[in-house]
């Protein structure tokens, strides 16, 4: 999603835990976003390691927007799968379902409420990743899909508070990632699309600025027509 903004010229604040990883990534978005713009100009890409869930580095990606001048788009798609392997609701341990809730519903609207001064100046947008999990009874997602199925539900309700905002949630559909493999564990995953598939819909719902709502991603590939 980061490569694909890139080379739409969009200038990039990213975060992640792992620093070394997320500046090797800040190095890759700086050439994708560089090699498909004019000759001479640059993709400004701002890498703040830190975790999601605390407010003081919440606090230091807002202070890079600030130092920045403006933000057009926050995506929310850090997230965690919580107790792997899936438990059944029965046996969940309230801890790890706090965990769950705290990084995938908490997090992004505490980031999305630092935000909103920037985005409502911009007349940006917040993209929120979210899941089919949060609408389907998949046994042993009860944890993760209630997290996900709040972060939708205040989705919903923020598009309806900020209507000179886009506010989208939207499922990016099976992609092969470390969280996959340990929603399954031991299996072979390589069956499943690599992330970078899902870019071309993403990339379609911002550049087009499609109507807030929620949306999945195989249904914005670029040769459909958008439903949501
Ligand atoms: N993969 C799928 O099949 C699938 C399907 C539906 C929805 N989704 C959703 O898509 C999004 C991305 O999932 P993914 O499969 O790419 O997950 P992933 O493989 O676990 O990658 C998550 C990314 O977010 C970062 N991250 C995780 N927790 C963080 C935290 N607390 N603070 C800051 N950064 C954090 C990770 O970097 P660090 O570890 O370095 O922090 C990593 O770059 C998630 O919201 C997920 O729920 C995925």
């Amino acid at each position: 999603m980061a490569a694909g903004l890139a080379r739409e010229g969009f200038d990039l604040i990213i975060d992640a835990r792992d620093a070394v990883a997320l500046d090797a990534a800040a190095g890759a978005l700086r050439a994708a976003g560089a090699a498909a713009q004019r000759p001479g100009s640059t993709v400004a890409v701002t890498a703040v390691p830190g975790d999601i869930t605390d407010p003081a580095h919440r606090a230091a990606l807002l202070a890079a927007a600030a130092a920045a001048g403006r933000l057009d788009l926050l995506v929310n798609n850090a997230g965690t799968l919580g107790a792997s392997p899936l438990p059944a609701l029965a046996d969940y341990p309230p801890d790890e379902l706090r965990a769950a809730f705290e990084a995938n519903v908490i997090a992004p609207i505490a980031l999305t409420q630092l935000a909103l001064p920037l985005l409502r100046a911009s007349g940006g947008a917040v993209l929120n990743i979210t899941s089919d999990a949060a609408v389907e009874a998949y046994a042993g997602w009860g944890g993760y899909g209630a997290a996900k199925a709040a972060l939708e539900q205040a989705s919903n309700v923020l598009a309806a508070e900020e209507p000179t905002l886009r506010v989208w949630w939207a499922d990016p559909g099976d992609l092969r990632t470390d969280m996959h493999q340990l929603a399954f564990p031991g299996e072979d995953i390589s069956d499943r699309p690599e992330p970078s598939s899902v870019v071309p819909a993403f990339v379609r719902l911002v550049t087009q600025r499609l109507p807030s709502g929620r949306y999945r991603a195989a249904h914005l590939m670029p040769s459909e027509p958008v439903t949501s």
